[in-house]
């Protein structure tokens, strides 16, 4: 499109009560200002430019591998919106045409409100179009003052404005189109000499018509979606309105979400059909999951993949994990950064992995804890094994090879190497490594005494 796109985002947001910069808040797993940005480049425009101030490096570093499609723009001070507007007009590479000046922190828009508006600055003869909406309670907003015959007359903000122009009902959204001529020309002419003593570009409306030119305006019927974030309370409700329609779109794609209202899916993650996703689950950042899955209730999955037919059962938590199809993890198994399940192992209840590959079929199905280890095919490690993978200093690593069976509560002390078909007995503390197809037991030989309790009247009398 025709069109430069500027979007505002110097602000700290000084109702969000935070450190971190508003824009950065996240809304369903993405900061706030990707949803402006995705949706100034759904426009096409000749450019962008991204008017950055309170933590602007922070802001940039976040968006580093869009920057080469962004222009940058730092406003040193956070001295109004005008100024801002100010401080990416010398960026701008055309002299002509129209401007389209959005916030940040206005992540509901949607195009066609967009479109509407510059379809509708186009068509008025006028140098600038604001986008407006009626709110019941329009306290906070810039209320806009039209005049007998409902002539735009100007903007005022909610610190100059009188009782009276208090009770004016339509707002200014912020988002307004400008021809950029018209817009050198009045910001030069722009002054601070208000309540708050900043530059504002609402201000342009005022100037207009003074000029004797006409102001444009549309209004939205969708005022919550075209206005900003100011406050956590607004972060939630962003918020929500995201995650149902990640929901929606996933539902619709053939996933079945049991509670929809209480499934929470961040924006960059892809789900197949026919899988099930249970109450109460996050799947988070880049997460993919396979067909025909079933995450179950509680799971909480970040940055995983998960292949076809698998089955993740309640409260489990898997992080930078592989998971390939048929397998079955948990209930409340915890996958931790770098571990592979292959085809159809299961990981079974109080089982933690880190860092580790299980070959296909193989099984752990409780109370383990395998780290920095390379398990085969077909294994069977037994309840309560665990891989003694640290000595203090440093990390070592554990090889079970294929079809071993390591007995129940065994230590298998890293580095060691388990051969192909080895055995382990039961309560072994393995030190040394194991040949193919024997049998390792390390355990003190049981002793029995035989009436030893009944001779020494050990046993307490049952009264
Ligand atoms: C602004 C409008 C108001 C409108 C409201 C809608 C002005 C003077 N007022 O008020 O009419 O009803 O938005 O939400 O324009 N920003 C900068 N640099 C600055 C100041 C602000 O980049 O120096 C950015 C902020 O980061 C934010 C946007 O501009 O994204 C709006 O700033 P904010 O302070 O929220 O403006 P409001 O006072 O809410
Ligand atoms: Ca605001």
């Amino acid at each position: 499109m025709d069109i430069s796109v500027i979007l505002l985002a110097a602000g700290k947001g000084t109702r969000m009560k935070s450190d971190t910069v508003k824009v950065l808040h996240p809304i369903a797993g993405r900061p706030m200002l990707a949803y402006s940005l995705d949706l100034a480049f759904e426009l096409e425009p000749r450019e962008i430019l991204v008017v950055v101030g309170f933590q602007a490096d922070r802001v940039r570093q976040a968006f580093a591998e869009t920057d080469s499609r962004v222009i940058w723009v730092l406003q040193p001070e956070q001295k109004g919106t005008a100024d801002a507007v100010r401080c990416a007009l010398p960026h701008l590479t055309q002299s002509q045409g129209t401007v389209l000046i959005h916030y940040g922190d206005v992540p509901l828009l949607g195009k066609e409100t967009l479109l509407a508006l510059l379809e509708q600055h186009k068509r008025s003869a006028s140098p600038l179009t604001f986008l407006t909406a009626h709110l019941d309670d329009p306290t906070g907003y810039g209320r806009i003052v039209r005049d007998g015959t409902g002539a735009f007359v100007r903007i005022v903000e909610e610190a100059d404005a009188t009782p009276e122009e208090k009770s004016l009902r339509e707002v200014n959204t912020g988002i307004t189109c400008v021809e950029i001529p018209f817009l050198r020309e009045a910001l030069d002419r722009l002054r601070d000499d208000n309540a708050q003593r900043e530059f504002y570009l609402t201000d342009l409306a005022a100037y207009a018509v003074s000029r004797g030119l006409r102001v444009g305006s549309l209004v939205t019927e969708e005022a919550f979606r075209a206005l900003g974030i100011n406050t956590r309370k607004d972060l939630a409700e962003a918020e929500r309105w995201v995650r149902r329609s990640i929901c929606d779109r996933w539902m619709l794609a053939g996933v079945t979400l049991e509670d929809p209202r209480h499934t929470y899916i961040d924006a960059s993650v892809t789900l197949e059909p026919d899988t099930r996703i249970g109450p109460n689950c996050h799947l988070r950042g880049r997460t993919r999951v396979g067909r025909g899955s079933v995450i179950d209730t509680g799971a909480v999955i970040t940055d995983s993949t998960i292949g076809n037919e698998v089955v993740i059962r309640p409260y489990s938590v898997l992080q930078e994990s592989e998971v390939h199809d048929q397998a079955v993890v948990g209930p409340m198994a915890h996958l931790r950064p770098g571990t592979v399940l292959e085809k159809g192992v299961r990981v079974g209840n109080f089982v933690e992995v880190k860092k580790s590959r299980l070959g296909e079929r193989s099984k752990a199905a409780h109370l383990s804890y395998l780290g920095d280890s390379e398990i085969g095919k077909d294994v069977n490690v037994g309840c309560g094994t665990i891989t003694c993978n640290y000595d203090g200093v440093a990390k070592h690593r554990t090889v079970i090879e294929d079809e071993a069976f390591i007995g129940s509560d065994t230590q298998l002390v890293a580095p060691v190497r388990i051969g192909r078909g080895a055995y382990i007995g039961s309560g072994s503390t393995i030190t040394r490594d194991v040949p193919p197809e024997s049998l390792a037991v390390s355990r003190a030989r049981q002793k029995v005494i035989e009436g030893w309790a009944a001779d020494k009247g050990k046993r307490k009398k049952k009264t």
